[in-house]
């Protein structure tokens, strides 16, 4: 049995802080929403590698980077698209991952970070019978994923939405995905391969694979009237509601009610809003009587899942979505972890049979 790792502090960071008692998300010394919707992604991005690449590094000189990485990348699309039936996204993101250059080095953080929106939505596009579409070097990233799904220019409004959510998930402490990238990293394994062993963490519903099924759960709960009996059933029948609960917060994730508030931005999402909300509302009451001596409150995913779905994205694309965002803090983490780091390597508790004779 592993203990979780509770509270145990793993390393030191200068790149983020959650703050459980206090429900805060600190990058950089900045409060989440001191950022989310007002700079750009590529400013995080610049924010979060500033002192971790050998070179100065601005929002500017992020945007042109990623905008060549994104094109050098769209030639690894004929690739992964080889096979008669194109992967879920998650597993294209892998193979095209895979497929970069991995010379055992913290190297260029932008090839990996470029790649992920290009790969996603070329595979998207697939599945839905499509050619992929080329990246657009002058666009901004959230800009130029959407752009690449759907073959034309998205909404300002869904811009800054896609760009505001990117920046709230990029970055979040020692979570599973980016911890496991840091100990591929401390083996100096490389940044490639340290994305795609944070990438194959974050697909787990306890982690990054939660947004869809919290739609699964609006959905099958589809009415008012029915919330409060569907959430008693699971919950008496031992399931874990997605969306609710976190290790670290022990009040309401701040990132729930950012999310909220950019979905409210998109058009068309008043009543989903008051749906969810009337949910959400029962979930905690459910939940914390069920635990009173133990806080369950929203986590981000439940208002991914609206702003995703607001965005007209399917619900099997949400975990890539999450990793187009989540890439930045897991490059940012190998980085100092190359920088700063020694390998990790914990001890184990042997409980097994003692020695015997063979
Ligand atoms: C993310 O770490 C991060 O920072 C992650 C993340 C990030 O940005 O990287 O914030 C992203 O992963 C958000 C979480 C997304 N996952 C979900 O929404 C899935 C549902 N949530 C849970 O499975 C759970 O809350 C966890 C896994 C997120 C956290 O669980 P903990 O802190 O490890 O607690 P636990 O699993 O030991 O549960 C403690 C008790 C258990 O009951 P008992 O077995 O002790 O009787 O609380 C119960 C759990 O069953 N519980 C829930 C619940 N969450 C915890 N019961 C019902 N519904 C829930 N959502």
């Amino acid at each position: 049995m592993t203990t979780g790792l509770d509270d145990v502090v793993a390393a030191e960071t200068t790149l983020s802080h959650v703050d459980g008692t206090n429900g805060r998300l600190i990058l950089r010394g900045y409060d989440l929403e001191a950022l989310a919707g007002h700079i750009g992604f590529e400013a995080v991005i610049a924010l979060l590698w500033d002192g971790m690449v050998d070179h100065p590094i601005d929002e500017a000189l992020v945007r042109r980077a990623l905008g060549r990485a994104r094109s050098d990348a769209f030639a690894l699309l004929s690739r992964i698209l080889a096979g008669d039936k194109a992967p879920d996204p998650v597993t294209g993101l892998r193979l095209g991952l895979a497929m970069l250059p991995d010379d055992g080095t913290a190297g260029d953080p932008f090839a990996a970070t470029a790649a992920a929106p290009v790969i996603v939505a070329g595979v998207m596009r697939a599945r839905m019978g499509l050619n992929p579409i080329a990246p657009d070097p002058t666009s901004g990233h959230a800009a130029d994923f959407l752009r690449m799904l759907r073959g034309t220019p998205a909404r300002e409004t869904e811009i800054a939405a896609l760009d505001a959510y990117l920046t709230t998930v990029s970055d979040h402490g020692l979570n599973a995905s980016t911890f496991t990238a840091r100990v591929i990293a401390s083996t100096r394994a490389g940044m490639v391969s340290s994305v795609i062993g944070a990438l194959c963490a974050l697909k787990g519903p306890l982690h990054g694979g939660a947004p869809g099924p919290v739609l699964d759960m609006l959905d099958e709960i589809g009415t008012p009237d029915a919330i409060e009996s569907w959430i008693d059933a699971r919950l008496a029948a031992g399931e874990r509601l997605m969306g609710f609960g976190h290790r670290i917060y022990r009040v309401r994730d701040p990132r729930a009610d950012v999310l909220k508030g950019v979905v409210a931005t998109l058009r068309g999402t008043e009543n989903r809003i008051a749906f969810a909300q009337a949910v959400e509302r029962v979930a905690l009451d459910r939940l914390n009587r069920l635990r009173p001596h133990r806080r369950i409150d929203t986590n981000v995913e439940f208002y991914t899942a609206l702003l995703l779905e607001a965005l007209g994205l399917p619900r099997d694309a949400f975990t890539a979505v999450f990793a187009i965002g989540r890439i930045a803090g897991w490059s940012a983490h190998i980085l100092e972890q190359e920088r700063t780091g020694r390998l990790i390597r914990p001890q184990s508790r042997y409980i097994g049979p003692q020695a015997r004779a063979a």
